[in-house]
């Protein structure tokens, strides 16, 4: 296998497994903390099942086994220069296809940026659509919640309550859904001084990108207050419809989760 990261006790890298190219996630840590994160990680991925979201392929005492997808994550694409509305405004809406999946399956990712989306051949297109990684999640009825201090999260996306400690409100993963929005119509995302940000000490943020029919939305979603934000994925989904419309943009579908049609709930 070739090793391409580690962080908190756990590898990354790439290899073959039954014949297939595969991502693995190998855990080189006893620390316990670690540990159960890792198990956490692993349960939570495999209580998921929708054509966005990577999908987990085996759990061993120490691999999680995913499908090796090549094209790079958004922020590699997001590092080349601002996106278009369009493009945009595609992959947010992917992103919050599958994050109505997880919230309808109980799950808060708590880490949704564009390092955790993965975007197949590197297109700006829904269908292109993975989202990874949920070493930070948060899954009603699991019997850990680790939130230890080996995994903070990223202050730029992360919701002010999360911040002070909340977890699992569904709110916090729109916050940054809307953050990711900005990201990529910037080229960057709002805050000079996230931490300030945080807590309450700066109220500074970069001037709204892209077109004016995008920015009721993106600013509720990254309202401090979480009653002001959109109290659903899709209610966001809705607005995000009706912005698109506005700008002339063509309608994009829905995506059920595996063994569903379109239509039905998750
Ligand atoms: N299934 C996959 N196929 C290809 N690359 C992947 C896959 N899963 C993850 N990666 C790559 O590995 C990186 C780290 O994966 P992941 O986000 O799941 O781990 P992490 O614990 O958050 O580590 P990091 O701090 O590096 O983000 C991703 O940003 C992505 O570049
Ligand atoms: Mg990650």
């Amino acid at each position: 296998m070739e090793v391409t990261s580690y962080r908190a006790g756990v590898q990354g890298g790439s290899g073959l497994w039954r014949g297939q190219a595969v991502y693995v996630k190998t855990l080189v840590s006893d620390d316990p903390d670690r540990v159960a994160m890792f198990h956490h990680e692993g349960a939570v991925a495999a209580r998921l099942s929708h054509p966005l979201v990577t999908p987990l392929l085996a759990h061993t005492p120490n691999q999680l086994i995913f499908p090796l997808l090549r094209g790079g994550t958004l922020r590699d694409l997001v590092r080349c220069g601002p996106l278009d509305a369009d493009a945009a405004t595609q992959v947010t809406w992917g992103v919050l296809q599958a994050v109505s999946h997880l919230h309808g399956r109980g799950v808060t990712h708590h880490d949704l940026k564009p390092e955790n989306v993965l975007l197949i051949g590197g297109q700006s297109q829904v269908e292109a659509v993975r989202l990874i990684d949920f070493g930070m999640s948060h899954a009603a009825g699991l019997p850990l919640d680790i939130h230890s201090g080996t995994r903070m999260g990223t202050p730029q996306f992360m919701a002010p309550e999360q911040f002070q400690g909340v977890r699992g409100d569904p709110r916090s993963d729109l916050y940054s859904v809307g953050v990711l929005l900005f990201d990529c119509l910037a080229g960057h995302p709002p805050y000079a001084d996230a931490l300030g940000w945080l807590v309450g000490i700066s109220e500074e943020r970069a001037a709204a990108p892209g077109p004016s029919a995008l920015h009721p939305l993106m600013l509720r979603a990254i309202q401090r207050d979480r009653d002001s934000r959109p109290q659903s994925a899709a209610e966001m989904l809705a607005a995000l419809a009706d912005a698109r419309q506005q700008l002339g943009l063509p309608e994009l579908e829905h995506i059920a989760p595996e063994g569903q049609t379109a239509g039905e709930n998750a």
